[in-house]
């Protein structure tokens, strides 16, 4: 053989090798990562003073729904009359992080987490809002969680309201429907910042007002199930003004409460606030400018829509001329103590869909419609999913969107600081796997993997990104969904509540304290094996 045939024939079969190795990487059930997803990602790719950390939420994980002179809220009423959540299950028990947080906490610490972002239950602290006085109790319970998180390094992270509120504030004014809640609001912020605010810095006023307020008042599938228009929805650009209405009062409530803490709490404490807004990423379906506009849309009618009103006081053109008269507009006063009222902007990232326009094709009557700014949303494009499906419908997994969405958010609010509030992967198929494989979350650990080599490139590109909380810290209770979509680091076994560390919460462990990449999973299970 001539050498210059066995060189071009050696070349080929390496080729042929390199190739199949590819093909095989990508069908052991690993996402098929793009180029630049690629990056093996280590914790020295973050700044030093970055914090990373996990979440929950009171409802979901507490528990003991009705112990010490904690009142019914909203959800505990909505499940026990309803029956919510896909098998009927509830919140009353949870995962009994109230009576288990120091065992939790304790977990925490093992993982090597430097902050942890939980939520305060309304209920708890002010029973009757108030009609009625600060129970000593539900202060003590988060007084023991704050403290033992600080004794353990751990920085607490407070969100105020996060979905559910004490039952009596519906009965009595309907809740966010009314200009009263704010008042409410304000009320309970003041008691968390005056009982916590000593070692709580960071606060998040408001968990994703404009999905709770579609969810509650424009799907109606949310206490206090409110739907608009006759068919459960929006029909025909006849968005219905209760969601408009709900989102109105919840801003309000955030700006109040943020100007208080600036006016008052934050000269003694320090510390910073901020609101976390549900952040999708959109991209065109096709690339004609139509949809091309209706991605620019989408995003402005979803984080548009609610961080416009607090950093610039008003909110966005586009949301204005497509609700018209619907929108409540805000007084001179309230623009000035709106604009420049957070701190941060607190982001809940999973997913990106793709955008069509709805103004010049059709779309589904729910798509059809202001309130989504005539936007459609579809997951596939000429029969190719935009990324896996997750076990959330229109969630998909799709690393790019986070760098994408960071950075939008970066040039529309002049880098304003940012935290990645929430940011998980819960798997389709939960249902067929076996508590082995649910722990074993390889899929889990790519998809925190790669988003997060999609986060460190917006954040070399120059975005001010504080820090990131994987969500969840454990298993819990998922709204609608009940127990069965899962996105915790932990497995908690619903018999027991056991708590078991999945692969993902020992790869996490394993990013934050060696300064170890593990993208590639078959070396990273060995190595996690040896570590355990
Ligand atoms: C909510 C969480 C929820 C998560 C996953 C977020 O929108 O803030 O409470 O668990 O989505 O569904």
């Amino acid at each position: 053989m001539k050498p210059n045939i066995f060189f071009i024939l050696l070349f080929f079969l390496i080729y042929a090798l390199a190739t199949l190795l590819e093909a095989s990487t990508n069908s052991d059930g690993g996402f098929i990562l793009e180029e630049n997803e690629k990056t093996r990602i280590k914790r020295s790719d973050f700044p030093s003073g970055f914090l990373f950390g996990t979440g929950t939420s009171a409802y979901q994980v507490e528990g003991a729904y009705l112990e010490d002179a904690k009142s019914l809220s909203n959800w505990d009423v909505f499940c026990h009359s309803l029956g919510c959540g896909e098998n009927g299950e509830n919140g009353d028990i949870a995962d009994d992080h109230y009576h288990m947080f120091l065992k939790d906490i304790e977990l925490m610490h093992s993982l090597g987490i430097q902050a942890y972002r939980f939520s305060v239950s309304w209920a708890r602290i002010l029973p009757r809002g108030r009609f009625g006085k600060v129970n000593p109790a539900g202060i003590m319970f988060y007084n023991k969680i704050i403290d033992n998180l600080i004794l353990k390094g751990i920085e607490p992270f407070v969100t105020i309201h996060h979905v559910e509120f004490p039952q009596e504030l519906e009965d009595i004014y309907g809740s966010w429907l009314n200009p009263e809640m704010q008042e409410e609001f304000i009320y309970f912020a003041d008691a968390c910042f005056k009982f916590f605010g000593d070692r709580v810095k960071y606060w998040i006023t408001i968990n994703e007002p404009l999905l709770l307020a579609e969810m509650a008042y424009e799907l109606g599938v949310f206490p206090p199930f409110h739907c608009s228009g006759p068919f459960g929805n929006c029909l025909d650009g006849n968005s219905d003004v209760k969601p408009i209405i709900a989102m109105h009062n919840m801003l309000l409530a955030h700006g109040k409460a943020a100007k208080l803490y600036h006016e008052y709490f934050q000269p003694k404490q320090g510390g910073s606030i901020g609101l976390t807004v549900n952040s999708k990423m959109y991209e065109p379906l096709t690339n004609s400018e139509l949809d091309h506009q209706a991605a620019r849309r989408a995003f402005v009618f979803q984080s548009g829509w609610t961080l416009d009103p607090l950093i610039f006081g008003d909110y966005p053109e586009e949301v204005k001329e497509y609700l018209g008269y619907e929108l409540p507009s805000f007084s001179h006063d309230e623009k000035n103590f709106m604009k420049n009222s957070i701190d941060f902007i607190g982001i809940n990232h999973y997913s990106t869909t793709y955008a069509k326009d709805c103004t010049n094709s059709s779309c589904s009557a729910t798509e059809n419609c202001a309130i989504q700014g005539f936007v459609g949303t579809v997951g596939e494009r000429d029969g190719v999913l935009i990324g896996e499906h997750t076990a959330v419908e229109g969630s998909y997994v799709v690393p790019r969107g986070m760098e994408e969405i960071v950075n939008l958010i970066k040039i529309r609010y002049n880098n304003k600081p940012m935290f990645i509030t929430e940011n998980g992967y819960s798997s389709p198929d939960v249902h067929e796997q076996r508590v082995d494989e649910l722990i074993n979350d390889v899929k889990r650990i790519e998809y925190h993997a790669s988003y997060l080599a999609s986060l460190a490139k917006s954040i070399r590109e120059g975005a001010d990104v504080r820090g990131y909380f994987a969500w969840s810290f454990m298993d819990s209770y998922e709204w609608l969904q009940g127990y069965d979509v899962k996105y915790g680091l932990h497995y908690v076994d619903r018999q027991t509540l056991t708590r078991t560390p999945k692969l993902s919460a020992k790869w996490y462990k394993n990013f934050l304290t060696n300064n170890t990449d593990l993208v590639n999973m078959e070396a990273s299970r060995e190595k996690l094996n040896t570590n355990a």
